[in-house]
């Protein structure tokens, strides 16, 4: 059925292609810029990916006006500050993020407080706080999990209050996002493998949203297909480009789904073990999706079902009956879970990924206070949170 409103944005321009970043200096100059601040961090430039984004910037008007390379990971608010000095003293005129999540929501965060003039990002927290257009923003990402590169989302950490703030606002889109295989195919398997299930997860929750709309569910199943196909492959076989753009594909598609329909338990849970015990954002994506999808079987069962086709394919979809399809979902996602521990590594428990059972009290505590939760289709209460955490434990 569908929703009686709602709504769908997503203006940026999308170019994907075997030498895609070639195309910057173009969409630069089409931006009116000339001046960009590049912002990526050590892992990016020492796999030697800025190489790529230098070369294609040479024989253009484009001067490159500073390259900030030390973003931390999930980035901070003090970065931000720092970040945001170095592009007044150097007098840029835009941002090309190169990176993953922590990168480019690192460029969304400076943006943020040079658009308003301001010094203090943490004033801006929240959704549609801020006012001002933003500065032109390229973005370049070098892993597939986060689709930041098509969401009005950021995620910096307050790392004083060990706290994930998030800041919505439609300022935050980027202009363009650039998709080429050459700079995913450094990402090492680990890696590839937990921020791909971070991209499975947005397309999942979403699917199943309270603020779901019929566009934004298409974006989701094609993401949940490509990914059941390619990200087996991708984790087994990184050098190959076309696997590589085939799941950048796919994290965008599950990006533009959830910048419009948001997400649920699972990335609130989520963002607070991240916060408390520093588990990297895709890893604990991994760890709670199938106990999220689990949790909502009670309030959308038939959906859940549903992403059983693309998640494992038309011969295993027909050969379940509906009524176990839903169960079906989730054992899929724990297939694909044994296959990504037994390929690299994944963990698969709170355990595994380093947190401590003593830290769980403050991890559910933390859950409460996720704007995803209002998203989620079952009611989540501190209880609910604590009893996902326990089952997710070990
Ligand atoms: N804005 C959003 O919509 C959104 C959505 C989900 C998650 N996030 C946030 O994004 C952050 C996580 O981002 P991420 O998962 O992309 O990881 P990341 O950006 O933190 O990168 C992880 C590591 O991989 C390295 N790396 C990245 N690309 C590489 C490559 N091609 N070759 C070699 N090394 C590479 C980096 O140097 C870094 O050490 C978290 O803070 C999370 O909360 C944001
Ligand atoms: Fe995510």
């Amino acid at each position: 059925m569908i929703p009686t409103h709602y709504e769908f944005n997503n203006p940026v321009k999308i170019i994907s292609g075997s030498k895609a970043v070639d195309n910057l200096p173009f969409e630069l100059e089409q931006l009116g810029v000339s001046r960009p601040l590049i912002i990526t961090d050590q892992g990016v430039a020492g796999a030697g990916l800025l190489s790529i984004v230098k070369n294609a910037c040479s024989d253009s008007n484009i001067s490159i006006g500073a390259v900030y390379d030390q973003t931390p990971p999930d980035s901070s608010l003090s970065t931000v500050k720092q970040i945001a000095g170095l592009y007044r003293k150097t007098q840029c005129d835009s941002f090309v993020a190169v990176g993953g999540g922590s990168a480019i929501d690192t460029a969304k965060g400076v943006n943020l407080i040079i658009s308003e003039n301001s010094d203090d990002l943490s004033q801006f927290a929240g959704a549609q706080i801020i006012k001002t257009p933003a500065k032109p923003l390229i973005v370049i990402p070098t892993t597939s999990g986060t689709g930041s590169e098509v969401t009005m989302v950021a995620v910096i950490s307050d790392t004083d209050r060990n706290l994930k703030m998030a800041f919505t606002s439609h300022h935050l889109l980027p202009n363009v996002a650039i998709l080429d295989p050459r700079m995913t195919l450094t990402l090492p398997a680990s890696m590839t493998a937990a921020t791909g299930m971070d991209a499975l997860s947005h397309a999942m929750e979403a699917f199943i949203s309270l603020q779901k709309n019929p566009i934004s569910d298409a974006f989701c199943l094609s993401a949940i297909k490509l990914i059941g196909k390619t990200l087996p492959l991708a984790v087994k076989n990184g050098k190959d480009p076309d696997i590589r753009l085939t799941m950048a594909n796919a994290a965008t598609m599950a990006g533009i789904a959830f910048s419009n329909a948001m997400v649920g338990v699972v990335h609130g849970l989520g963002h607070a073990a991240g916060a408390v015990c520093h588990i990297p954002h895709g890893v604990a994506m991994s760890i709670f999706l199938p106990f999220g999808l689990e949790y909502n079987i009670a309030k959308e069962e038939k959906r859940i079902g549903r992403m059983l086709l693309s998640l494992a394919g038309e011969s295993i979809y027909l050969n379940i009956p509906e009524n176990k399809r839903a169960a079906g979902t989730v054992k899929a996602v724990r297939a694909l879970q044994k296959t990504l521990y037994e390929h690299c590594g994944l963990p698969y428990t709170l355990k595994q990924a380093g947190a401590t059972r003593d830290k769980l009290d403050q991890i559910a505590q933390k859950t409460m206070d996720d704007g995803a939760l209002g998203f989620n289709p079952e009611a989540v209460e501190l209880d609910d949170a604590l009893m996902l955490l326990n089952r997710a434990y070990e």
